[in-house]
């Protein structure tokens, strides 16, 4: 790893949060306001693997909002909202979002939200999204925001398990060469779910306009006007903040549970130790709300840490060229850019020559980070020649809310060699587990595992299943958290992430479960056994491929029933999953015991050679497979 000009702090750091975790985090909530000081800064007893902060009191509202105002901060840009899609750019300064805030929770607040309430938002990228997130937490109420690329069923499935009060939700978001209208997929969502909320927020917007169900759907901006400001409730550093639906290797999505004490110390402290920016310095992450990214890096981090945030309602490329990013982080003086690797795959691909790039002044850019799935050497590569710049790939996950191996930047320690996630973050011992749990030598590929406890910011629990918990990632490997990723360790103790060892799937930097598509496609009546794989993808990293067996006597036309199975996952799923092909099989690959043999599905989409498994049942499927496959391998 190449190390940055002057010493590198990374080893004593390192060194002294192993001597004495408890000091290294008492040192790091020294950053945050607290309503009264924790009791213990880190208690054994607590939850499943001992809890951080408790007895400790704040508002993390008041902690990325209105401690900043007090400070003099108030006319300093927060947010800095730009939207190709809509052709508008505005800026929110502190004192406007503290302002807009309070409202907005006072609106919620008449609408019968208080502490522990559960409230979901399905919106796309506009200010009001943003700032709903914070009017829970200035309530003290938990938010679940949900992405906008989903489909009313995967809605209905977290309206139903997180039971809110209330809906905040758009008429609609936008799209390239499309108006996505969500209301209809809101109200058709609510009508499948058992729980029902006792109201919804509208935020109508110009390019379509949402009709209301009279008593339950309330104006937005009528709200918000008519509200009184609502104060920052002050709440138990363990109570949770929000929960992020993440796909799990079912159907069923997890709900990971954030606790309020842990994530704004984590988040606080990763500003300067992981992305060296602080107060007043501009900071981008090109991500969703709907994604954990975008919790932590959109509206937490930089807000906490008293820096300007962008969100972007745009795409990499297309809104209006390839060099929509660059624009960007010219227009507004970005120091640090974070997105993921598809997107600077996408960019490359129209701009291999960085023509675009070279149109703006980018010299307030110090970094590029990189996450959401690993990036392939030679777009690190690329990134790095023509931004010339450090470009740092860094691992983590929605569970864990803040990286686990990075560059870092305040550490004297960047970027990472590419292809690698770089070092453990302080806070997390980071080891590879044969699959008896067994830490392995360096440079073996094995389990990527986090020895307990987790640190600050990572979820404690999984909303109402600390059973699903500990089965999804304490059980497997006792005293250790399974992070469901295959990797390596090398000499230098640089993290290498190779690919999960379960059944999700990263399409466009998106996590998504390979068994909620089998779901879909095994509920239609022609079906009659099914496996999804991820196939690897120039673009997108990797797309799910479906394999199909019909049932005997079945006539419809192969073809047919290929693009009705297509139609069906982008309606129960949504256009996310990205699902475009499910090739019709005559059997699948499986085991002498029945258990369908994805990995070598999975080499023949790649036109990988897949030589037979010892435990294949009849190894001539695979060339059955092979020749269905064929045409599609490049
Ligand atoms: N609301 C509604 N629909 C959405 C949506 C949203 N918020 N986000 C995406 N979609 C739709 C898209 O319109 C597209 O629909 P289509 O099938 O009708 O074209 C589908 O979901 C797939 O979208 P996407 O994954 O964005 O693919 P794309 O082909 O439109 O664009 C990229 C490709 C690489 C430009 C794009 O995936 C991208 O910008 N990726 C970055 C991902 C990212 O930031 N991830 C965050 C993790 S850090
Ligand atoms: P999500 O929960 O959506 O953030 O997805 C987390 C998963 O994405 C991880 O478990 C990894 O499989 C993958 N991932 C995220 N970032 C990286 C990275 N930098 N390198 C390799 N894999 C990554």
């Amino acid at each position: 790893m190449d190390t940055a000009p002057g010493s590198s702090r990374y080893a004593d750091v390192m060194a002294a949060w192993r001597r004495d975790p408890a000091a290294f985090w008492a040192k790091a909530a020294e950053g945050i306001t607290w309503d009264k000081p924790c009791d213990r800064v880190f208690d054994p007893a607590l939850g499943l693997f001992g809890g951080w902060f408790a007895g400790g009191r704040l508002n993390t509202c008041f902690n990325a909002v209105d401690r900043h105002v007090l400070a003099g901060r108030g006319d300093q840009p927060a947010l800095i909202w730009d939207s190709p899609m809509a052709g508008r750019i505005e800026t929110v300064t502190y004192s406007q979002l503290r302002d807009r805030t309070a409202r907005v929770a006072g609106a919620l607040a008449a609408l019968g939200v208080q502490r522990g309430d559960r409230v979901v938002i399905y919106m796309p990228m506009a200010p009001e999204a943003a700032i709903a997130m914070l009017a829970c937490a200035r309530l003290g109420a938990i938010h679940s925001v949900v992405f906008g690329g989903f489909a009313a069923a995967e809605l209905a499935k977290r309206i139903e398990d997180a039971e809110p009060r209330v809906v905040v939700s758009a008429s609609c978001g936008l799209e390239p060469g499309r108006v996505v209208q969500y209301k209809p997929l809101l109200d058709a969502a609510i009508a499948f779910s058992a729980h029902k909320p006792d109201a919804c927020l509208i935020l109508q917007r110009p390019q379509a306009t949402a009709s209301m169900v009279a008593g339950r759907d309330h104006d937005f901006a009528a709200a918000e006007a008519a509200a009184a400001p609502a104060d920052p409730v002050s709440v138990a550093a363990t109570d949770p903040l929000y929960i992020l639906y993440t796909s799990g290797t079912t159907g069923k999505p997890k709900g990971v549970v954030r606790d309020a004490g842990g994530h704004a110390v984590a988040l606080h402290n990763s500003m300067r130790m992981v992305y060296g920016v602080q107060a007043g310095d501009v900071y981008w992450a090109a991500s969703d709300v709907g994604w954990v990214v975008g919790h932590s890096y959109i509206v937490y981090a930089p807000l906490l840490a008293g820096c300007t945030t962008i969100m972007y309602e745009g795409k990499p490329v297309g809104t209006p060229d390839a060099g929509a990013f660059w624009r960007v982080c010219a227009q507004h003086g970005v120091r640090v850019l974070f997105t993921a690797p598809t997107a600077l795959r996408a960019i490359k691909q129209q701009d291999p020559d960085g023509a675009q790039l070279a149109k703006y002044d980018l010299s307030k850019l110090d970094a590029l980070f990189l996450a959401g799935e690993r990036c392939d050497p030679p777009t690190a590569i690329w990134a790095a020649e023509k931004l010339n710049r450090p470009v740092v790939d860094h691992w983590w996950q929605t569970e864990t809310g803040w990286p686990i191996t990075a560059g870092f930047r305040d550490l004297g320690l960047f970027p990472p060699k590419p292809g690698a996630g770089g070092r453990p973050a302080p806070g997390y011992d980071v080891q590879a587990l044969d699959d008896s749990g067994h830490e392995l030598p360096r440079g073996q590929s094995g389990n990527l595992a986090i020895r307990l406890p987790l640190p600050p910011g990572c979820a404690p629990t999984l909303w109402h299943n600390e059973e699903g918990y500990r089965s999804a990632y304490l059980a497997d490997f006792p005293g250790w958290y399974r992070t469901g990723d295959a990797g390596t360790i090398d000499e230098d103790g640089d993290v290498w992430v190779m690919g999960r060892t379960d059944d999700i799937i990263n399409v466009a930097g998106h996590r998504l479960s390979t068994g909620a598509m089998e779901e879909v496609l095994a509920s239609h009546p022609a079906v009659a056994e099914c496996a999804v794989v991820g196939a690897k993808d120039e673009l997108k990293g990797q797309t799910p491929l479906g394999l199909v067996v019909l049932k005997s006597g079945v006539t419809t036309d192969p073809g047919t029933i290929s693009k009705e199975l297509v139609a069906l996952v982008r309606e129960r799923i949504g256009p996310v999953a990205a699902f475009r092909e499910a090739h019709i099989v005559p059997r699948l690959p499986k085991t002498r015991s029945g258990k369908i043999l994805r990995a070598s599905l999975r080499r023949i989409a790649d036109g990988e050679p897949a030589a037979p498994p010892p435990t294949i049942d009849d190894p001539a499927i695979l060339d059955e497979i092979g020749a269905v496959l064929g045409s599609r391998i490049l």
